[in-house]
């Protein structure tokens, strides 16, 4: 074996202390970078070969190494503390493979700009792979949307009843939320998608380098245009982690649903048994700990983006050692969300709804009295304030007397209105059941975006051309 020189040896006649190594070491969180940093090297010395600035045959050496050690895979690479980093492993190993003419690969190349170009290629894999995931677990509650357009719910606002919906609406709630998440990410890939290779430490270099080809080569879409900016900018890790931030909160707001649905005194759902713990001294006990941790887990990645964005603050130009400290919160924060998608998708897509209870809840609490006064504007053109005003009344009164929706009459209504100082309305007794009815307030909420049964069904519709097209895109 060759041995390998260390690049401390010219400056420094010392190396550092172990623990100076340790703590400057990058090596952890570069294991995730190792695929991408052969990728890189390849793509860089191919270029460097077919612009005659290396010699072909050295080049052709170079490339030969690289492949072999992806082949062997990571565990090939000789690592201690005093290597620093996954760059100066992988090119040890060429060294030790084909002697000191794999010097040449560093030719017009710092670590500056490679680190950099790995992260973007990594990460751009990783983007795609959890905008995959979004978009199955969209078609998921899609599906099971459709298993209960007809199914009256109760929606709530402050967390108290507000007025009846379908567990449909409610569902595809969460899918139009998710469908932003998503396309918070399209976007972001396009900033995360460009190549900073050949920036060099920082101000480029003056051999005649092809960016293009190496653009082209790692598969970018472009390359930044800045050296300086191209070897220190960390806002496409920032907004990538803001965009997690956005994924998880939507997450964690299904999380703390099912959580309270899942409750005696909600009765709404039926968590699977696979998603749920029991208690060591509580036999009876069916705890939503998977929904609960991810809950919990979710709120990692607001911690990571908040440490990713104090890093960078301040930071001068261009490259600094602190950049190094991003990388593994950027890991964290994908592997986090990863995880919390998955989980979270196959548990939401076995709960099984009580229909009932969720019918139950929707015909009381007098949650369909908006229509109540909606139809004293309708049928007898009373202004909508006063209308408020006696159905607030009706259901004042009817709340202290133990009386329900089916009780509420014609006569009733008119004894509040005249104790109010407003006229008798005559309303018919039908209408007013009909207006109390949580299925039929359902019915007639035939507005774009409403929970009339059709109108959830045509958002089905809409997600469901925007998720075709968007696994094409994505290959699927
Ligand atoms: N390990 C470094 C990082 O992750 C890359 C190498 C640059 N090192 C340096 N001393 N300039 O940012």
């Amino acid at each position: 074996m060759i041995l390998v020189d260390n690049i401390r040896n010219g400056r420094f006649k010392t190396g550092m202390t172990d623990e100076a190594a340790e703590y400057t070491s990058s090596f952890d969180a570069d294991k995730l970078l190792f695929e991408a940093d052969i990728k890189t090297n390849f793509a860089h010395t191919s270029m460097l070969k077919h612009e005659g600035i290396i010699d072909s045959d050295i080049a052709d050496n170079i490339l030969c190494a690289l492949d072999s050690l992806k082949e062997e895979g990571f565990d090939a690479l000789v690592f201690d503390p005093s290597v620093e980093d996954v760059h100066m492993a992988i090119e040890n190993y060429v060294t030790s493979k084909i002697g000191p003419q794999a010097g040449f690969m560093h030719t017009a190349k710092s670590r500056n700009d490679q680190v950099a170009t790995d992260i973007r290629l990594v990460l751009r894999e990783r983007i795609i792979g959890i905008q995959i995931g979004i978009l199955e677990f969209m078609e998921g509650i899609v599906e099971m949307a459709g298993e209960h357009l007809n199914d009256v719910f109760i929606g709530f606002t402050h967390l108290q009843h507000a007025q009846p919906i379908t567990i449909a609406h409610h569902l595809m709630a969460h899918v139009q939320a998710l469908k932003r998440d998503y396309e918070r990410l399209e976007d972001t890939y396009k900033r995360v998608n460009l190549n900073p290779l050949g920036s060099a430490a920082m101000a480029t270099t003056s051999f005649p380098i092809n960016r293009e080809l190496t653009t082209k080569l790692l598969g970018f879409d472009s390359y930044l245009e800045n050296s300086m900016d191209g070897v220190s900018a960390r806002d496409f890790v920032a907004e990538t982690v803001f965009d997690l931030t956005a994924l998880c909160t939507t997450l964690s707001k299904i999380c703390e649903e099912l959580i309270l649905w899942s409750t005696y005194e909600f009765g709404v759902i039926d968590m699977a048994d696979e998603y749920s713990s029991t208690s060591s001294i509580m036999p009876q006990k069916k705890n939503p700990d998977v929904a609960e941790l991810a809950r919990g887990k979710s709120t990692i990645v607001n911690g990571e983006l908040v440490t990713i964005l104090t890093i960078l603050k301040a930071i001068p130009y261009t490259y600094n050692r602190d950049l190094q400290e991003i990388t593994p919160h950027l890991w964290n924060a994908l592997k986090v969300t990863e995880d919390t998608l998955s989980i979270v998708t196959r548990m939401l897509l076995s709960v099984k709804f009580n229909t009932e209870r969720c019918a139950e809840l929707a015909g009381r609490n007098f949650a369909t009295a908006t229509d109540l006064a909606d139809i004293m504007v309708r049928e007898k053109q009373v202004p909508f304030r006063t209308a408020h005003k006696i159905v607030g009344r009706i259901v004042n009164e009817a709340t202290s007397n133990n009386m329900v929706e089916e009780d509420i009459t014609s006569d009733f209504i008119d004894d509040i209105a005249v104790d109010l100082g407003f006229d008798k309305l005559y309303l018919d007794d039908e209408l007013i059941q009909k207006a109390l009815n949580p299925t039929e307030n359902v019915k007639i909420r035939r507005v774009v975006g409403g929970p009339a049964p059709e109108m959830v069904d045509l958002a089905r519709d809409n997600i469901k051309v925007f998720l075709n097209e968007e696994f094409e895109k994505k290959g699927i």
